[in-house]
């Protein structure tokens, strides 16, 4: 449903940030863009609804391109949900309530519904008490809370999160991942994560590895990480358990131990 096809983009004549990246992503798929820092992936986000236009190449939804059609960026107005990496861009209204219930507005929900929809998410992230606090005095992490229940309230089809993760502590990061998860289990939505993550990567159903602004590798997640070198060329840690079984294959001590092998290859495989 979503082809971005052969992008080049430069923000100037130095920072030339993406160079002839495709790929695409179906319907109810999950997507994770992993890379290092300055790869080109928060890039990809803002050219993805429209924020910014590829100096070459095309965007389409569901055939239709971004680019020169009205209709489309309306669509993706309307249907495209994005946590943006620096959550302090996200915010509109005066406290959460009302930053939430703005979103809502524009999408033209019954005042009703609202109140209920608002409700809803902010407990599911945690948020509930928070509603007539200012967004500018929220933590880094409440904000991106505050940004996610906004855009599951505003029920968009389509969600890009970018490091929607990065500013929680290890608890914190491991509700958001359960969250979206869950998110994924029971609404069918398309989802496209950026992360460094690894081990929240894992749970999409594609991974695309992006260096120096093009994919240098494309598959699903236990293909990925079978690919140690591209993993480290990335500046990129494999998940725990991948990495517990990958160090303990090259120890000589620890190698021969079958017992201890199979136990971490079991773990290595479900996790
Ligand atoms: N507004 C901007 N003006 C000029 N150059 C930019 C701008 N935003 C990003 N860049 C450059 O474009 C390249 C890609 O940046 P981008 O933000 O897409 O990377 P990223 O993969 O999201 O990195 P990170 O993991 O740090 O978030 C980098 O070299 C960056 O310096
Ligand atoms: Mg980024």
């Amino acid at each position: 449903m979503i082809e971005f096809k052969n992008i080049h983009f430069a923000y100037n004549k130095e920072d030339i940030a993406l160079r002839g990246v495709s790929f695409d992503v179906k319907e109810g798929e999950w997507l994770s863009i992993i890379g290092h820092n300055g790869s080109g992936k928060s890039t990809i986000a803002k050219l993805l609804i429209g924020l910014i236009k590829p100096n070459k190449g095309d965007i389409l939804y569901d055939g239709k391109s971004l680019l020169n059609d009205n209709e489309t960026l309306k669509y993706v107005r309307d249907h495209v949900g994005i946590v943006f990496q620096n959550p302090d861009n996200q915010f509109v209204g005066f406290n959460v309530k009302y930053d939430i219930a703005f979103g809502l507005e524009n999408h033209k929900v019954p005042r009703e519904e609202m109140e209920k929809l608002i409700d809803d998410w902010t407990k599911k992230v945690d948020m509930n008490e928070y509603l007539s606090r200012e967004p500018e005095t929220l933590s880094g992490g409440q904000k991106q809370r505050v940004a996610i229940a906004g855009i599951m309230a505003l029920d968009c089809d389509i969600i890009i999160l970018d490091e929607a993760t990065s500013m929680l502590d290890p608890k914190g990061q491991e509700e958001i991942v359960e969250l979206i998860k869950n998110i994924k289990k029971n609404y069918n939505k398309t989802l496209i994560t950026i992360t460094h993550d690894l081990d929240f990567a894992m749970n999409s159903d594609r991974i695309i590895v992006l260096k120096e602004g093009k994919i240098i590798s494309e598959g699903k997640p236990s293909d990925i990480f079978k690919e140690r070198d591209i993993l480290l060329s990335s500046n990129l840690d494999m998940p725990f358990s991948q990495k517990a079984y990958y160090l303990a294959s090259l120890s000589d001590k620890l190698k021969d131990n079958k017992e201890l092998m199979d136990s971490l290859w079991e773990y290595y495989s479900t996790v």
